[in-house]
C-alpha cells in the first residue's frame, strides 16, 4: 500500500457554526472580500449574517454559474482596489470556485487565463475562508477553481497548493433554502465526484472509505433532502456526504464523467451534477470491465451488492443509478435534457484530442469509445 492523503483545510461543521465565521476569519486577514452569486445568499439573509460579523468587508456580488475567467479578473481588481486581505465565498460551487482564482489573482497579476494548470500562482494566494451554502461540489476542501476559459469558451482547471480553503464552514443550516433542482443537482455532482474517485487511478484506500460512505449517504438521504428541503438531517447528512467527496477528489481528481459532462453543460446549460448524473451509468459500466471490484463496491454502497465480476458489477451498477435517478424523477437520457444526438460525434473527438480530460480514467479510451459512451448517455440505455 502506498498513497498520499493531504488535507490542509480546517472543517467546522454543525448547524449555527456560521456563528463563527468573524472568529475565524479574523485570524487570518484583514479586511475580508465576500464573493457571491446573484442573489440566493442576500435572499436567504446568509450575507446580512456574515456582514454583521465582518463590518469591514467588502461584497462582490453577481458570479454567475459557471463562472468565467474574466469575471474573475473583474473581482479581483475590485478586491485590490478595496485592499482585501482574505476572501471569503459564501454560497455554491461557482462562487467558490470563482473566490480561489480571484484569491490567487489578488496576489499574482493577470489576466486570469493565463493561470490554468497547476500551481500557477507562484506568488501565492490569499487566504480562503469558504461558506457552502449547496450540498455538492465539495469545492470548500478543494484545490480547485474550474473555470470557463473565456479565451475558448472550455471548462478549465487552476489547482494549486495555495488554492486549498484555510477553512471551510459547514452549516447545515445555510443549505435549507435550496430549491428542489439545486439540491437534486448538486447532490448528484457530489455522488459523481464520490464514485468517480473510487475508480480514479489515483485513488486511494483513504479516500475509498470516505467516498464509498459518501455514497450510502447520498442514496439514502437525497431524496429525503429533495422531498422536504426543512429536513434538517437530510439537509446536515448531504453537506457532510457532499464535503467527503470533496475530500476525495481532492486526493483522486474527476476521470471521465466531468471530463466528458462539462459539454452538456457549456452547449446545452445542463446543471453541472445532472450533466455527470447522465452519464454515470455508461462510463461506471465501462469501468466494471477493467476493476469490478471497485464498482462492485459501489453498487454495494449504492443498495445493489454483486460479485466482484465484471459482469455482475456491470448489471448492478446499472441498476443502482438508474434506481436512484428513478427515486428523484431523473431521466438517465441525456435526450430528454436536451442534448442533441447529431453533435456526440463532435464532442468525442473534441475530448479524445484532449487527454487531460480522461487521464485518470481507466481502461481504454479513444474517440470511438467516447462515442459509445455519449450514445449510451444519449439514450439512457443500460449495456
Ligand atoms: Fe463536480
Amino acid at each position: 500500500m502506498q498513497f498520499t492523503y493531504r488535507m490542509p483545510t480546517k472543517i467546522v461543521f454543525g448547524p449555527g457554526v456560521l456563528g463563527q465565521l468573524g472568529e475565524i476569519c479574523e485570524s487570518l486577514g484583514d479586511k475580508p472580500l465576500i464573493v457571491t452569486g446573484r442573489q440566493s445568499a442576500r435572499k436567504s439573509g446568509v450575507l446580512e449574517q456574515a456582514l454583521a460579523q465582518l463590518p469591514m468587508a467588502v461584497v462582490y456580488e453577481g458570479v454567475e454559474e459557471d463562472p468565467g475567467t474574466e469575471q474573475c479578473d473583474e473581482a479581483a481588481a475590485f478586491g485590490r482596489k478595496a485592499g482585501c486581505g482574505i476572501v471569503v465565498p459564501i454560497g455554491g460551487g461557482s462562487p467558490m470556485d470563482a473566490a480561489k482564482a480571484i484569491a490567487g489573482l489578488m496576489l499574482n497579476d493577470g489576466p486570469c487565463a493565463d493561470y490554468v494548470g497547476r500551481d500557477t500562482f507562484t506568488k501565492g494566494a490569499l487566504p480562503i475562508v469558504a461558506v457552502p451554502t449547496t450540498a455538492g461540489t465539495g469545492s470548500e476542501v478543494t484545490p480547485y477553481s474550474v473555470l470557463v476559459n473565456e479565451r475558448d469558451g472550455q471548462k478549465q482547471t487552476i489547482g494549486g497548493e495555495n488554492l486549498f480553503p484555510r477553512a471551510a464552514l459547514l452549516d447545515p443550516l445555510l443549505t435549507h433554502t435550496m430549491p428542489r433542482s439545486v439540491t437534486v443537482n448538486t447532490g448528484l455532482d457530489a455522488l459523481s465526484q464520490a464514485m468517480e474517485g473510487v475508480v480514479s487511478k489515483k485513488s486511494t484506500p483513504k479516500s475509498d472509505v470516505l467516498a464509498l460512505e459518501a455514497c450510502r449517504i447520498i442514496r439514502r438521504w437525497l431524496p429525503a433532502a429533495a422531498e422536504d428541503g426543512n429536513n434538517a438531517g437530510a439537509r446536515s447528512q448531504m453537506l457532510y456526504a457532499a464535503m467527503l467527496s470533496g475530500c476525495v477528489i481532492a486526493q483522486t481528481a474527476t476521470t471521465l464523467v466531468h471530463g466528458m459532462g462539462y459539454l452538456f453543460t457549456t452547449e446545452y446549460g445542463v446543471a453541472h451534477g445532472m450533466a455527470n448524473a447522465l452519464l454515470l451509468t455508461p462510463l461506471f459500466q465501462h469501468n466494471a470491465q477493467y476493476a469490478p471490484e471497485k464498482v462492485a463496491a459501489v453498487a454495494e454502497a449504492l443498495g445493489h451488492p454483486c460479485e466482484a465480476a465484471p459482469g455482475a458489477a456491470r448489471t448492478a451498477i446499472g441498476a443502482a443509478v438508474h434506481e436512484l435517478l428513478d427515486t428523484l424523477s431523473v431521466s438517465p437520457a441525456a435526450a430528454d435534457a436536451g442534448v442533441d444526438a447529431n453533435r456526440l460525434t463532435e464532442f468525442a473527438d473534441g475530448i479524445a484530442a484532449t487527454p487531460y480530460r480522461y487521464r485518470n480514467q481507466i481502461g481504454h479510451i479513444d474517440a470511438a469509445r467516447i462515442r459509445e459512451l455519449y450514445e449510451q448517455a444519449h439514450q439512457g440505455a443500460l449495456a
